[in-house]
């Protein structure tokens, strides 16, 4: 068996996670993001509330414990970069390496924007001016119309996050994740609270829990599912190298799949939390109308400032908030930069901190354009879109379940699912999910990627 081998770009540099302990938060880190805390809740509302938890919690045990076992699995037997794994498990599969090598590329920019988004609330909430964010969405709007603003706090985000990169795996990634999860547990849980005492919770609470049936057809069930599959794969940090990358750091003497359960069982707590914090906050606020929900990506930055200034002790309410989100996020565009150096370094023979810079300018370009993309350059569109929502659909729509179907078609027909249980009785006596996991891999999961590419067309007509 190919032990860690990432001397091609300097073992002292590249080095690994010290610690079981250490993967798991890292890799939890990688995995709650904005996905869980801004995208979720939204989804949530918008598809029915419970039903689509049921749904997600279902594909997440199984669909989305088979593909994340594989990519770890798959990272920390090659013990190579995205690129490098692919080619050594099967040449003709290079490709694929470079496919899910160029997701991260186009998230990495994109998300360091939002996350500069992120910053400015945190900064107007700090200073105490939170309620200046409240209103019609003028605030957001202007924020993100002009270039200056959003290119600095961009930056500001984009800079930490290179700057734990490079620190590496141990000192840089490792360390802040092993602060910063138990932190964000505690304010997910201490804010969740909060939420739960105030007058009119319980209304919001039913709508998030208890499925709702209304207006159900087949169409609606198809939508829900596709829907709860892409968010698997966004909150997940699947088919985009990230889990590949972060397994090829993690000790051969730590157990795979309790790891995998533990991270699974943490990003999908954290949205769960995340859904309890502000669906019912919505309804306190709008009186118990399910419309305020349905702002969709609005929700955090407009919705939500009206919420906080709307309670008592809104503007501590919305500090923690704001934290909580830019802790979440830190550590997700920490994970999609570190995939883009560790491909640097393996390809191009260079040290950490060069490609570190090298990544780092390359989305600082990319980046601008999405900053740009609501400023500047309004008018411009790609195929309707504007740039920072093109570069979410094609990675996410597009590119993502493209890589997690040829994964599956090359370990789950290709290897056959062999190639990840020996590699999961490295550390354990028995891979106990292991029939579940072929079933999985080889069939259940490349009909849902089918299913993901297909419906936007099918449920247009
Ligand atoms: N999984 C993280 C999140 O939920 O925010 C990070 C992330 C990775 C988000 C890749 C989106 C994405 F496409």
């Amino acid at each position: 068996m190919p032990q860690q081998d990432r001397s091609n770009v300097n073992p002292s540099e590249s080095g690994g996670f010290g610690s079981k302990l250490g993967f798991v938060l890292s890799a939890a880190g990688s995995a709650v993001g904005l996905g869980n805390i801004w995208r979720f809740p939204y989804l949530v509302a918008k598809y029915g509330g419970g039903l689509f938890l049921l749904i997600y919690i279902i594909l997440a045990l199984t669909f989305g414990f088979a593909l994340l076992i594989t990519e770890i699995a798959i990272g920390r037997r090659t013990g190579k970069s995205v690129i490098g794994a692919y080619k050594s498990i099967n040449k003709r599969f290079s490709f694929l390496g470079w496919l899910a090598a160029f997701v991260p590329v186009i998230i990495t920019p994109y998300y360091c924007v939002i996350g500069g988004w992120v910053l400015k609330y945190l900064a107007t909430f700090i200073s105490g001016n939170g309620e200046i964010s409240a209103g019609d969405g003028s605030f957001f709007s202007e924020f993100i119309g002009s270039s200056a603003q959003p290119t600095v706090f961009f930056v500001i985000f984009l800079a930490i996050t290179a700057l734990v990169v490079m620190l590496g795996v141990e000192k840089g990634i490792e360390r802040i994740s092993k602060f910063m999860m138990p932190l964000l547990v505690v304010l997910t849980i201490g804010i969740a609270i909060y939420t739960l005492t105030l007058k009119g919770a319980g209304e919001g609470l039913k709508y998030y829990l208890l499925p709702n049936f209304d207006n159900f057809t087949f169409s609606t069930l198809l939508k829900t599912i596709a829907a709860a599959m892409g968010q698997l794969f966004y909150s997940m940090s699947i088919a985009m190298g990230i889990m590949v990358t972060y397994g090829s750091y993690m000790r051969k003497q730590d157990s795979l799949e309790r790891s995998v359960r533990q991270i699974e069982i943490f990003d999908t707590g954290i949205a769960v939390l995340a859904g309890l914090i502000i669906v019912p906050a919505v309804f306190v606020f709008s009186g118990g109308n399910a419309e305020a929900l349905n702002k969709g990506p609005g929700l955090m930055f407009i919705t939500l400032p009206n919420v906080f200034q709307s309670m008592a002790g809104g503007q501590i309410f919305g500090t923690a908030f704001f934290v909580l989100v830019a802790l979440a996020a830190l550590t997700s565009s920490i994970s999609l930069m570190e995939t883009v150096v560790s491909i640097i370094m393996e390809k191009f023979h260079v040290k950490r901190i060069k490609a570190s810079i090298i990544t780092l300018i390359i989305c600082f370009l990319l980046g601008m354009l999405s900053v740009f993309g609501y400023s500047a350059w309004k008018t411009v569109e790609l195929f309707g879109m504007q740039f920072l929502d093109f570069f979410d659909f094609i990675s996410n729509n597009i590119m993502m379940p493209i890589v997690a179907l040829l994964t599956c078609a090359l370990i789950g027909w290709v290897t056959k699912p062999v190639y990840i249980e020996d590699e999961v009785l490295e550390s354990e006596e028995k891979f106990r999910s292991r029939k579940l996991h072929a079933v999985m891999l080889r069939y259940v999961c490349p009909v849902c990627m089918i299913i993901i590419l297909i419906t936007p067309f099918v449920t247009e007509i």
